[in-house]
């Protein structure tokens, strides 16, 4: 299974800005560093377009390989919904996956679960491939309540899907305490949540989905850890943040293999 490197690089870069980066990540990657990695990139809306133009242009160079994704998206394709947009929208724009359920959504714009399965559905419709991410708070951290919140998301946003879906998608494990803290989680910790949501996978889906799932790690990955991160067991790709916002370290992240 080809692991997925995904740079969300949240409400940062301007349009201009964001073909800058493109074009300095051209520089940097080459067609061998996508042949075991896939790679998304998740623009502002605002950027979006810019970016689709510039992958889709790039020809032969290696970042034509860089899948184009979202960072959220509405649940209907089309509605008198003020400032949303659709995942019809998203679609004909040529993106691929779009994430969905991120905790800055869930905390700071109140989206639900059941708003976030709608989502699910949404991006089912269009053909594209969610990235569903979930993840315990500090205090549910420290209360040992991780296994119970990572159960309780996924029941809301999969209780109700296909099996066959789940296999295609991928879930990003994102502990909220790690996002934006540079302190990833431990090693320990992330086979930990990895394993279990497989299991949950396995035995609430089947084990053809929990078998060809893949499962993100996301929270402050940066290149000095990210092999560390790809070598643990059941990891298939990380969701980076700040990293992925400077070309540099996002090609060193992607190029994590060199560092084996
Ligand atoms: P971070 O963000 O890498 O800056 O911690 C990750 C995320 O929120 O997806």
């Amino acid at each position: 299974m080809k692991p997925l490197i995904s740079a969300n690089w949240k409400m940062h870069l301007t349009h201009l800005e964001a073909i800058h980066t493109v074009q300095e990540l051209s520089f940097l990657l080459e067609n061998v560093d996508f042949e075991q990695v896939e790679v998304s990139m998740h623009p502002p809306f605002t950027a979006l377009r810019s970016v689709q133009v510039l992958l889709d242009d790039s020809g032969k160079k290696a970042i034509s390989k860089i899948m184009l994704g979202a960072q959220n998206c509405h649940f209907e394709d089309d509605g008198a919904f003020t400032g949303e947009v659709s995942p019809k929208m998203l679609a004909a724009m040529n993106v691929s996956y779009v994430i969905l359920g991120h905790s800055e959504r869930r905390e700071i714009f109140s989206e639900d679960d059941e708003m976030i399965s709608k989502k699910l559905d949404g991006v089912w419709r269009h053909n594209m491939t969610p990235i569903l991410a979930i993840g315990e708070t500090l205090e549910e951290y420290e209360g040992k309540q991780t296994e119970t919140r990572l159960a309780n998301q996924l029941e809301a946003a999969l209780g109700a899907a296909p099996p066959k879906k789940v296999a295609e998608m991928v879930v990003a494990y994102e502990p909220v305490w790690a996002i934006g803290s540079d302190y990833s989680a431990s090693s320990e910790d992330i086979t930990k949540a990895v394993e279990f949501i497989r299991g949950w996978i396995g035995k609430n889906k089947n084990s053809a989905a929990a078998k060809s799932v893949r499962i993100q790690y996301g929270g402050s990955v940066k290149p000095i850890n990210a092999s560390e991160i790809m070598s643990l067991p059941g990891v298939d790709g990380m969701l980076v943040g700040g990293a992925s916002l400077d070309a540099k370290e996002f090609s060193r992240i992607i190029q994590y293999k060199d560092r084996l």
